[in-house]
């Protein structure tokens, strides 16, 4: 009997071990890939001729237009505003030589993708950045204090990647190759109470990204996830940046040197040491009362600290 106790205690002790050891190769992955298989510098271009990126005007959508106009593809931005589309299409135009091609659209509304479709035809698109994304609160809330604008933040943060992806990967599928990066966030890896519909949305591009790539490997095409934390942006207030805090341009320039490294990423090597971490934390005392309460009264009290003029 005893001797069955013991080989039992040394199995869970293999299995616990075997768990970890895959856990730290899964980190690895990151930096092994990166460095044993980095991707050559024709790889977006060789894609296709044109990178579409939605909310596009602002932040790391505005970062992925520069970006990808630097590694050489033309730019279609797609947001709301339309100056800040016009400013930022002819900066890019300015220092990269890419031609830029903007369509103003209000994501919130449903009635817009036959104006982006019949905006899009003809042109050769080789990758699409789903970024376009809101948060509504970004005060911690409890669900039925948040603001009730839910059916908004459902239009902009879900149904804008699948019916972009719909009117973009069809022709991938033909051409046989082509890159989707669909920018979800840490808030979407698992549930944050105090963000839950945020959250619950951005596990939407999670589980919607990871099924299709699966279903659009064999096809040529990369879909990524990307799950960043915290980047400085209007989403953010623009809290100074810092080792976590990233900038946008600092933020896309690694993420898209991440493409390798599997169908999902937090994006940048400071995001998946913060991933792991927050993973090793136990849930029951993540979702404990007295964690979500900090969590409460630490962000109602932070926001006294952020200027008017970022509010
Ligand atoms: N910042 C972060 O820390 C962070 C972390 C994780 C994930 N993310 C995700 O990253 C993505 C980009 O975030 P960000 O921080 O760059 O946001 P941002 O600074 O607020 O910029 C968002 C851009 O999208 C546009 N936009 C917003 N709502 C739109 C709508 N309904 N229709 C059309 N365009 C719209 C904005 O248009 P205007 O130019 O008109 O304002 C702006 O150009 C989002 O999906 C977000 O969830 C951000």
């Amino acid at each position: 009997m005893g001797e069955i106790q013991d080989q039992l205690f040394i199995l869970v002790g293999a299995l616990a071990c075997l768990n970890y050891l895959l856990k730290c190769v899964k980190f690895c992955k990151y930096f092994l890939l990166r460095l044993w298989n980095p991707l050559p510098k024709s790889f977006f271009r060789s894609m296709g001729e044109w990178a579409v990126i939605t909310g596009a005007g602002d932040g790391i959508g505005k970062a992925y237009s520069y970006e990808l106009a630097k590694r050489g593809l033309n730019i279609v931005m797609i947001s709301r505003t339309l100056e800040k589309l016009q400013a930022v299409a002819k900066g890019i135009e300015e220092t990269t030589g890419s031609h830029v091609k903007i369509i103003q659209a209000d994501f919130t509304k449903d009635d817009i993708y036959e104006n982006i479709k019949e905006n899009l035809q003809g042109l050769e698109i080789g990758i699409l950045v789903n970024n376009v994304g809101m948060l509504h609160n970004y005060i911690p809330f409890h669900f039925l204090s948040a603001p009730e604008e839910v059916q908004n933040l459902i239009h902009c943060n879900i149904s804008s990647v699948v019916k972009m992806t719909r009117l973009i990967l069809r022709d991938m599928e033909i051409r046989r190759k082509g890159l989707v990066l669909n920018i979800s966030s840490g808030a979407g890896r698992f549930p944050w109470p105090l963000y839950s519909i945020y959250s619950s949305t951005k596990a939407f591009v999670c589980t919607f990204s990871k099924a299709l790539q699966v279903e659009y490997k064999e096809k040529g095409i990369v879909i990524q996830v990307v799950t960043p934390y915290f980047i400085s942006t209007q989403m953010t207030k623009h809290i100074n940046p810092n080792i976590v805090m990233k900038t946008a341009d600092e933020f896309v320039k690694e993420s898209l040197d991440s493409v390798a490294v599997g169908a999902e990423t937090c994006g940048c090597l400071a995001h998946e040491i913060l991933a792991h971490l927050i993973d090793l934390v136990p849930s029951w005392i993540l979702y404990s009362d007295a964690f979500q309460n900090f969590i409460l009264t630490h962000y109602a009290y932070d926001q006294n600290k952020i200027p008017e003029s970022k509010k």
